[in-house]
């Protein structure tokens, strides 16, 4: 899984060869996708849109008559890097211009959300900002681009569901899907933690139907799909309607979801602690396509940070939950973000943060410095702490979650573990697969073993992925 604010290249094979006989121009689209997953999910949606409107896909700008950025507000370097990559698209622009070719360039996700005309006053190149709502709307809007409009901004938040007005996930018959799959079921957030854009950038929690989401997942598995990971700003705040019409729990759509044949696997991420029901703990000790591994974030050791935070639970309480998780599925693997250098964040309210690391333990975390967001309550506090204290305190924790995670990766050699084989590894004759932990694995395996799940013997813990070798098959 990327890391938040990890560029992801974009996307696989779905829109490959996506010119249908009716589309005879060719025409090619780059996505370029900062930010979490659910900005992942949202870039091959709107690929896939694209590509039945005739687009295919290129992995470089430079032959791109249509070039998206899929951004990310979460900090301000996040935010800042739209500009640069903006400056390059110029430059590129002006070049593809000399030899008589157009490109239209469109910036979409949480900063065409936040920043929306003002993008293009800064960044005049910018023919279209589109926010995470609309881009259903995508394929016409570019046309309308095209056919010499400029400057269109498309950031209200639209009455019709984007949902029912995209074109169904790509068919297979236009190359293979990856393995695992990205479905995202709930988008927005309530909560708001007075540190975060997400509740301005992607509005208020909503949840798509319970049948939506199984007809997509029934598509993905019939495309080949083994692992689906649901998605969501605040996914366990799930609460879809069912086909009786009354609302349906995660835990619920879970369990609905692992009744799909073919399907093996089953995550969710991000996850807020005061919505972990004990239905959905339940479902960890139960259900056992669901992997052990969650995503859990605690921010704060301190309780006067996470009271100043909003985050609405307490260190003892995120605790008392990590035990009754372990107690449901003692092998679950933990992973976490957390925030140094919110303001007013002292030592000893570091320390409380250190301490809540060592008592969890986890096999994977991310961490951050505080970056004041405009618009959220904690960038009006005063009480900032200093750029180098942040930076140290980052250091510190993140060599404690490193030595974590190696520790845990290291106690896993000599156990055998089941792998799906997501894909081609960088030498030859190698598979890369996940384990149930989230583990990248590499290893020796004939290429038909691809979306297969295969027991390996762990041999080896590198600093960001396993080896192993494939055992009885
Ligand atoms: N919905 C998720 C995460 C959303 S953003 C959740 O509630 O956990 C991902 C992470 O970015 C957050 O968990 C937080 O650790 C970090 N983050 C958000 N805003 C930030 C800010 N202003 N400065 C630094 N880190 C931030
Ligand atoms: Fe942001 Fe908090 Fe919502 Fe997570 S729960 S998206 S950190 S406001
Ligand atoms: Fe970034 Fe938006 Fe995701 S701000 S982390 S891309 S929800």
């Amino acid at each position: 899984m990327p890391s938040l604010g990890e560029p992801r290249a974009l996307f696989d094979a779905p829109c490959e060869g996506g010119a249908s006989a009716v589309h005879t121009e060719d025409k090619r689209v780059h996505v370029k996708t900062f930010g979490c997953q659910m900005n992942v999910y949202d870039s091959e949606r709107m690929g896939e849109a694209l590509g039945a409107d005739g687009f295919r896909n290129t992995d470089s700008p430079e032959d791109a008559d249509l070039v998206i950025l899929n951004t990310c507000h979460i900090r301000e370097k996040a935010a800042e890097k739209v500009y640069s990559e903006l400056g390059r698209i110029r430059a590129m622009k002006v070049e593809r211009q000399r030899l008589g070719r157009d490109t239209v360039v469109v910036v979409a996700g949480c900063v065409a959300q936040a920043e929306g005309a003002e993008i293009i006053r800064r960044a005049p190149v910018v023919d279209l900002v589109i926010g995470s709502q609309s881009y259903h709307r995508l394929p016409a809007l570019v046309a309308r681009i095209r056919a010499g409009e400029h400057g269109i901004v498309e950031t209200e938040f639209p009455e019709e569901d984007k949902f029912e007005h995209l074109p169904q996930r790509a068919d297979p018959v236009r190359g293979k899907r990856a393995p695992a799959a990205f479905l995202t079921v709930q988008e927005g957030c309530d909560k708001f933690c007075t540190f975060c854009v997400v509740p301005y950038t992607r509005g208020a929690e909503v949840s798509r139907p319970v049948e939506q989401i199984l007809a997509e997942a029934r598509r993905l598995v019939a495309q080949g799909v083994r692992e689906i990971t649901l998605l969501g700003q605040n996914v366990n705040a799930y609460h879809g309607r069912g086909s009786d019409g009354r609302p349906c729990s995660l835990a619920m759509l879970i369990r609905a979801l692992a009744g799909i044949e073919g399907l093996e696997r089953l995550r969710y991420t991000t996850s807020h602690p005061r919505d972990m029901t004990d239905e959905l703990i339940d479902a960890h000790g139960r259900e056992p396509k669901l992997m052990p591994y969650l995503h859990l974030p605690f921010q704060s050791g301190a309780d006067r940070i996470l009271a100043a935070m909003n985050r609405k639970h307490t260190a003892a309480e995120y605790l008392a939950l990590v035990d009754r998780i372990r107690q449901a599925r003692p092998d679950i693997a933990l992973s976490t973000d957390v925030i140094v250098g919110f303001p007013g964040e002292t030592d000893d309210e570091f320390e409380a943060t250190l301490e809540m690391v060592r008592k969890v333990g986890y096999a994977q975390a991310y961490s951050f410095k505080y970056s004041p967001r405009p618009g959220t309550p904690a960038s009006t506090l005063d009480s900032v702490v200093a750029e180098d204290v942040k930076a140290e305190r980052l250091k510190r924790l993140q060599d404690l979650l490193d030595a974590q995670q190696a520790a845990f990766s290291t106690s896993l050699v000599g156990r055998v573990l089941p792998v799906l084989l997501e894909r081609a590894g960088r030498k030859p004759g190698q598979l890369v697969g996940r384990s149930p932990y989230l583990h990248i694995v590499h290893g020796d395996a004939a290429p038909e073993l691809q979306g297969s799940i295969v027991p390996m013997e762990i041999v080896e813990a590198r600093a960001n992925s396993l080896a192993g070798v494939i055992k009885g098959l």
